[in-house]
């Protein structure tokens, strides 16, 4: 677990980079930095390794400060993928993602296992890259080799500074995916960066955001869409919220909406309503049907139909009560 104690950060002039923080990361989750540029996102990641010292307050990781623990030490269980990342350029691929491994002693059998199943992982196949140069690799290829590096030694705490950035739309949502399925295995503490409202709602367990170093809210994607807790976040969000709420809410709590006499005998299954779909899908799938009423389909079952108003007056009482909140 990873602790925020009233942590502020200021870089010698008046501005704070991070201002009164206080927050906690749980073990084993995906835990996402959401924020403009400049609102303090690095800073913070960088006080948990220690490439920056807090101005004042307490981090802790798994109950010990920081500040007591030896920062060679302390780095080794934290893997570190920066921000644009640059690899050494007099190195190969496989010598950049084997560093750390090497540092703690692995053999050359393991780590050359190791090398090629992150490779693997980041989509970049093993026996074209190892032995290239990062001069000789694009740059989103390059940031997908700092990913592999960052997570070689497996460590059980990982920082991800926009490790995504500057890849293509197609290639970043698989890449995404892979991670999800792998954080799913695997269940490491992680903290990540990004300014991708879309990446932050599909990847956090819980997100932070932030705005010019204050945190404006920690919640999981379904909290913070359903109920922003500052005109700060409804205005950050802004028409994204909508699509947010319908990609964090799924068809089967419109239950009570179901019509239990389902007008359809032979179901197409492109146009069934699955009850796990989310409400996005679903709308889509009203959309590709040219109708307004479409069957729901519970595992192999059929249990009703909804109408596509349904879904949408879903979303009027959820405003209502945003506005009250904020
Ligand atoms: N080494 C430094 N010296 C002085 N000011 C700094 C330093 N590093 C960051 N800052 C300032 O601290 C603030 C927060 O910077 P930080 O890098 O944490 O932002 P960020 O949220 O990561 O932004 P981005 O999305 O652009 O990467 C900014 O105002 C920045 O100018
Ligand atoms: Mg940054």
């Amino acid at each position: 677990m990873i602790t925020f104690d009233n942590v502020s950060k200021s870089y010698g002039n008046a501005h704070l980079a991070v201002n009164a923080v206080s927050m906690e990361i749980a073990q084993g989750e995906l835990f996402v930095l959401l924020g403009t540029s400049g609102s303090g996102k690095t800073t913070l990641l960088r006080m948990i390794n220690r490439l920056e010292d807090p101005s004042s307050g307490t981090i802790t990781v798994d109950g010990k400060s920081i500040m007591l623990q030896d920062p060679v030490e302390l780095r080794r269980n934290i893997g570190y993928s920066v921000q644009g990342t640059r690899l050494f350029p007099h190195m190969t691929i496989g010598e950049n993602i084997a560093i750390t491994p090497s540092l703690l002693g692995w053999d050359n059998q393991r780590i050359i296992n190791r090398v090629n199943l992150l490779l693997e992982m980041v989509g970049l196949d093993p026996h074209l890259y190892v032995h290239r140069y990062p001069s000789e690799l694009s740059g989103g290829q390059n940031q997908r080799v700092g990913v592999a590096r960052a997570i070689a030694a497996d460590p059980p705490v990982i920082l991800m500074d926009e490790p995504f950035g500057a890849i293509d739309p197609i290639t970043r949502e698989r890449l995404q995916d892979e991670f999800l399925s792998l954080q799913a295995q695997l269940k490491k503490t992680v903290v990540f960066v990004t300014h991708d409202i879309f990446e932050a709602f599909k990847l956090g367990d819980r997100i932070a955001i932030l705005n010019e170093g204050v945190v404006q809210q920690v919640g999981t994607p379904e909290e913070i869409s359903s109920i922003p807790a500052s005109r700060f976040v409804l205005d950050f969000l802004g028409q994204n919220r909508i699509l947010l709420l319908l990609q964090n809410r799924r068809v089967n709590e419109l239950e009570r909406d179901y019509d239990p006499v389902a007008p359809y005998s032979g179901i197409d299954s492109r146009y069934t309503l699955d009850a796990q779909d989310s409400l996005a899908a679903a709308l889509d799938k009203f959309r590709s049907s040219h109708t307004r009423r479409l069957p729901v389909r519970s595992g192999n079952e059929v249990v009703g139909s909804l109408t596509v108003e349904s879904v949408t007056n879903h979303l009027i009482p959820v405003d209502k009560l945003m506005e009250d909140a904020v």
